[in-house]
């Protein structure tokens, strides 16, 4: 067995900052000089040095200073192959995936190709601290075995899935039912829990599918029940009115998704920027999840997410957040969280009825409002929850995986270590709170260049420079 320690300042959450409003901090845990035992890359303890470190004689210890070790994050929504298209400009959802994306992914079926562009693409998320994805792939088995082989490789805990789509793309990109129902087979099998890759059945969006794509989808979930579910939903407006066209028996786009037996537990829906409240309700009731990905909302132009609305106590939609890159023109979830903040900041300008007295919400507004205690939540243990992965990581418990970040909160711009000065007067956070404030400096005027070490099931993977 190997048996190595972490000593560091770690930073994780044990429960839901939104459920403790007023008082986020009991969300949270910090250990200020901690030590994380890890066996086999699961963490077999983790809590204060000075009380573990003399029940661990002669464990080799390294130790990571003027760090803060926070969980790995949890990117809930991201496409393998836009990899190189990132940053595309000028276009809304629809023209854009004619125009960019289609002709990009369909250079996946090469295996060269795929496998270029998915080491890439792994590379890329270690250097943002990204541990954990839920991807799309492409049309092409290749490119989902590639992504689960460099996945594998890396011995990183994914979720992904061969991405199908038989309608509403150019024929060269276009596959059939039956083949996506087929290849979707032979992937399940072949990859489905072995070593730590999970398996998404996923309809890339319901305006992409046909009847027959759907049922297929419907069945596969049925023959593998454990399999997750992972698509898009109610992203774009000109997107929603041409899906309702072509299921005039839906009342909404929930609805199409409903109607084919997929929307429970273990669900995905990137976006929904569009939902309604009673897609929201229904949502909860059900188990289903929302990836809110505000790079993409706003570099695609989508709309601005209700965050408060999906965290309303009464009808609770779990939520994991994503890049969406392509899309989101950035692979770091702590660009996301700049974005999310800022998302909430513009929800409330409305909510606060300086606009329009009628529309003024206090208890949304608060809700809107992206604490850094739900913003690192939301990237970490409250993202494994929307994935249902969270009984395998997302905190530093006993048992989990241990996949973690080491953050240098002065890492980001020139003018930042000044700036993360304001919040500590030791060598480094002495308090819950004072760690909370240079993390809200990193998502706030920091960037992915806070990201100095990445760790995955207790091994160094990335380390910055
Ligand atoms: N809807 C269908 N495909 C895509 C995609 O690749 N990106 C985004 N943002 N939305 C989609
Ligand atoms: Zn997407």
């Amino acid at each position: 067995m190997s048996i190595v320690g972490i000593r560091g300042t770690f930073f994780d959450f044990i429960d839901d900052p939104w459920k403790h409003l007023g008082q986020e901090s009991a969300a949270a845990r910090f250990v200020a000089d901690g030590l994380m035992v890890i066996e086999d890359g699961i963490i077999a303890e983790c809590g204060p040095y000075a009380a573990l470190a003399g029940r661990h004689a002669g464990l080799e210890i390294t130790h990571i200073e003027n760090r803060l070790i926070v969980p790995g994050f949890i990117d809930g929504h991201i496409h393998v192959p836009q990899t190189r298209v990132v940053g595309a400009y000028g276009e809304q959802l629809l023209p854009w995936l004619q125009k960019w994306v289609f002709p990009e992914e369909v250079k996946y079926k090469d295996r060269d190709y795929a496998r270029e562009g998915t080491r890439r693409f792994f590379d890329a998320l270690l250097a943002s601290g990204t541990t954990t994805c839920q991807a799309f792939t492409t049309t092409a088995p290749v490119a989902t075995e590639e992504f689960f082989e460099e996945a594998s490789r890396r011995n990183m805990r994914v979720i992904g899935g061969l991405t199908g789509i038989d309608r509403n793309a150019p024929d060269y990109y276009v596959d059939t039912a039956e083949n996506f129902y087929r290849d979707s087979v032979a992937l399940i099998e072949r990859y489905h829990r072995h070593g730590r890759n999970l398996y998404a059945i996923t309809p890339r969006f319901a305006m992409g599918a046909s009847d027959a794509m759907m049922r297929h989808c419907e069945q596969l979930k049925q023959d593998f029940p454990d399999c997750w579910i992972n698509t898009h939903i109610s992203e774009n407006p000109a997107e929603i009115r041409a899906l309702l066209d072509l299921h005039p028996d839906c009342a909404d786009y929930l609805g199409v998704y409903e109607k084919y037996g997929l929307v429970g537990p273990k669900f995905s829906g990137g976006h929904g920027v569009w939902l309604s409240n009673d897609e929201f309700r229904r949502m909860s009731q059900s188990g289903a999840a929302v990836v809110f990905c505000p790079c993409s909302n706003l570099f695609l132009g989508s709309g601005l997410f209700r965050i408060g609305r999906a965290t309303d106590p009464d009808m609770r939609v779990r939520m994991s957040f994503g890049t969406d890159m392509g899309g989101g023109n950035r692979f770091s979830m702590i660009n996301v969280l700049d974005d999310a903040y800022k998302v909430g900041m513009c929800n409330n300008t409305l909510l606060d009825g300086s606009v329009n007295p009628s529309l003024k919400d206090a208890a949304e507004a608060e809700r809107n409002k992206l604490s850094p205690y739900r913003a690192f939540w939301s990237v970490t243990l409250g993202g494994a929850e929307g994935l249902y992965i969270d009984d395998m990581l997302g905190n530093f418990e006993p048992g989990k995986e241990a996949d973690f970040v080491a953050l240098d909160w002065n890492g980001g711009p020139a003018a930042l270590p000044w700036h993360q000065s304001l919040s500590y007067r030791g060598a480094g956070p002495e308090t819950v709170e004072e760690a909370a404030d240079l993390l809200f400096g990193i998502m706030m005027v920091g960037d992915d260049r806070a990201v100095d070490e990445t760790w995955v099931m207790g091994k160094r993977l990335y380390k910055k420079g």
